[in-house]
């Protein structure tokens, strides 16, 4: 296999756009179809005159949901509502568990074998959501549904590249746990290339990268959340699903999966993908002692989180 067939739900939006312009892109992708409630036709139309090879489809509309994903082996989920200045992720339940609920409902029904990458917040919440979705309509493999956090490590990468004066793109810094606040665990012990940081000055670069959606949020004032970033980091981990499918071995990335690697019932470590999703989990490796003070803190927040989004899937 050669190419693949990729669906982006929520493809007029924010991050959805560009994030379709750079699937768009790639040699890797075969046919991009494009779901959203509002503008798709658009969006599909403005993307196909560009002279890549992936054809372009477009969806409109939850009664055109099962079109859009006919066929599909990745889907990217961006779709719900972004944060404005003073809301956590976790703020977003409400409106976003809904809508990534029926959605996972419509890949349960018509493409339960897609890899699935989750990028609606709060992600600690609903991938747990989307994995009971498929639980219950009897077609759950925990290899295949990934929550995106991949923003945390581009971030870090990107930090510690900036803080130590080495080529962003040549660092390269796991960051495990969940996908908000505390529960963002970068592992700067194990960074590539080894880099080395006074305890005063690693505890302030981990605090910026647990918080540096906020610190988007506060610069965008009220116009929404990371869009760009989030789209070049939801591309890179789109492509790393692609490049498994297509046979590509050793490609890892860390995702946020079901997982027995720690207490809580998802996390995420670095995980080898492979054309079935997840490989193998590679685990925590070794964590420094000020990484284990965050796990310790970033285990009980994230049970809450994966509780909260199982019961909104169970007790209603
Ligand atoms: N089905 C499909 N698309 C939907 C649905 C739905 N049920 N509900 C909303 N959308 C679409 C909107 O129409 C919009 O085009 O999702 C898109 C969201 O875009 P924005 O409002 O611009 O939000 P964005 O900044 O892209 O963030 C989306 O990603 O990182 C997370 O926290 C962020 O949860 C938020 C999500």
């Amino acid at each position: 296999q050669n190419n693949v067939k990729v669906a982006v739900l929520g493809a007029s939006g924010g991050i959805g756009q560009p994030l379709a312009l750079l699937l768009k892109n790639s040699p890797l992708v075969t046919e991009l179809s494009l779901f959203d409630i509002v503008h798709t036709p658009g969006v599909a139309a403005d993307l196909s005159h560009i002279n890549t090879n992936s054809k372009v489809r477009a969806a409109n509309g939850p009664e055109n949901l099962k079109d859009a994903l006919k066929g599909m082996e990745v889907v990217i989920i961006p779709a719900g509502v972004p944060r404005k200045p003073g809301m956590t992720r976790d703020d977003l339940f409400n409106t976003n568990a809904s809508i990534v609920r029926d959605l996972a409902q419509g890949c349960a029904e018509v493409c339960p074998k897609a890899l699935i990458g989750i990028i609606s917040n709060p992600v600690n919440s609903t991938v747990p959501i989307a994995s009971e979705v498929f639980q219950k309509a009897g077609v759950y493999d925990p290899n295949r549904i990934f929550g995106v956090t991949t923003l945390d490590i581009v971030r870090a990468n990107a930090f510690v590249g900036e803080a130590k004066g080495l080529n962003p793109t040549q660092v390269n810094v796991p960051v495990i746990g969940g996908h908000s606040g505390v529960t963002i665990i970068p592992l700067i012990s194990q960074a590539k290339p080894s880099v080395d940081f006074p305890k005063d000055q690693l505890k302030a670069l981990t605090e910026r990268i647990q918080e540096a959606g906020t610190e988007v949020v506060k610069a965008k004032a009220g116009a929404g959340s990371a869009t760009l970033s989030m789209a070049f980091a939801g591309a890179r981990f789109a492509f790393s699903l692609c490049r498994a499918i297509m046979g590509e071995s050793n490609v890892i990335e860390c995702s946020y999966v079901r997982s027995n690697v720690t207490e809580a019932k998802y996390f995420s470590t670095p995980i080898l993908l492979g054309p079935n999703g997840v490989q193998k989990n590679l685990g925590l490796g070794n964590l420094s002692p000020f990484e284990q003070e965050l796990l310790k803190a970033a285990i009980p927040e994230l049970k809450k989180n994966i509780q909260k989004g199982e019961d909104f899937v169970n007790k209603k």
